[in-house]
């Protein structure tokens, strides 16, 4: 079977399908060779060094890993000089980082999440990447704050990597989304799933359940009702899985279905998980494959934003289930 690489894939959507120009091609190569970096980093594992703690904390008040730190500096490394951004984010650090001087500024905005699901660095279990790329608007400095405030609606190519057995990369620049694997021969991206599909029912679910008893009433009912299983009012079984990384659970959920649920609760009232790193370029890849997401309420990818770190509810996945909830909560 004759496949394509990540370079071959995004040249089809620049020349063909005039999806994307030249430099937000250049922009997702850079990203996915960073990806590439941060892989066989993570891969090394104590053979370099680079597991436990970094002996710092981030902007969120968390303890850094050593991991966190690294994949932090290549990406910005990476991203920096290329000369199609004009400025970065990243969620371990507290401000937009600036293009330096020496360097050209180009049109697009780059957030990431380095090392997501870092505490399971040191456990062995899967850790990723994840990305969103926005326009930089006009008025605001690109290194301003409000210059990244956009809703996700407004993002022009966003994915995640996930470092497990296979080093995936999953993209979508808005015509479905793609998974390649790293080919380590190689050391290329190549197309292994194309146009990824996710079932609109399932009976697969993921959530923290040690929070339980402080989710709001319409999760305990979802989640009541598919513990309830055949017995119950939904008539059938449903299975349990949480990785506690979200690149992982999401992966996953690609892969078969299932739905992903990171809610609001009473210790965290605004929901765990980051809108601007985390929440909105995974709605963007699981809508894109025909899923959905929501806070519960509304489409993630229409929450207008107040904060770059901003905290937000997940709930998504197989539609149907998606839809689900959040009638629930709607009641
Ligand atoms: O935001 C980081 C993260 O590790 C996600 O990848 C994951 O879904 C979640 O936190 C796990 O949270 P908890 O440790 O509460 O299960």
């Amino acid at each position: 079977m004759k496949r394509i690489t990540l370079t071959q894939f995004l040249i089809e959507r620049q020349r063909g399908k005039k999806l994307i120009n030249a430099d937000l091609r250049l922009l997702i190569e850079t990203v996915a060779r960073a990806c590439k970096a941060i892989s066989t980093r993570v891969n090394k594992g104590a053979l370099a060094d680079v597991l436990g703690a970094a002996g710092t904390d981030n902007v969120q008040g968390e303890a850094q890993k050593k991991l966190d730190v690294i994949s932090n500096e290549i990406l910005l490394e990476a991203n920096e000089w290329g000369g199609n951004l004009a400025a970065l984010a990243s969620e371990e650090m507290e401000l937009p980082h600036p293009i330096p001087t020496q360097y050209p500024r180009g049109e697009y905005l780059l957030l990431f999440d380095p090392l997501d699901g870092s505490s399971n660095i040191d456990v062995n279990i899967s850790v990723g990447t994840i990305f969103s790329v926005l326009r930089s608007p006009q008025g605001p400095e690109a290194t301003e704050e409000r210059a990244f405030l956009q809703p996700g609606t407004s993002q022009v190519a966003s994915g995640f990597a996930v470092y497990g057995p296979t080093t995936q990369l999953v993209l979508t620049v808005g015509d479905g989304t793609h998974g390649f694997t790293l080919d380590r021969e190689t050391y290329t991206f190549v197309l292994t799933h194309p146009d990824i599909r996710i079932p609109a029912d399932t009976q697969e679910f993921a959530i923290n359940m040690s929070n339980m008893r402080r989710w709001e009433p319409p999760v305990r009912r979802y989640i009541d009702e598919c513990l309830a299983g055949k017995d119950g009012p939904r008539g059938k079984d449903f299975n349990m899985r949480w990785v506690a990384s979200m690149v992982a659970d999401v992966y996953r959920i690609l892969s078969r279905g299932g739905i992903f649920m990171y809610p609001r609760d009473s210790k965290n009232r605004d929901g765990r998980l980051r809108l601007m790193y985390e929440a909105n370029p995974m709605a963007f890849v699981v809508e894109q494959a025909g899923g959905a997401a929501t806070d519960g309420k509304q489409r993630i990818l229409e929450l207008a934003p107040q904060k770059l770190h901003q905290r937000v509810a997940v709930i998504l996945g197989s539609k149907n289930e998606v839809e689900r909830v959040t009638s629930y909560h709607a009641g």
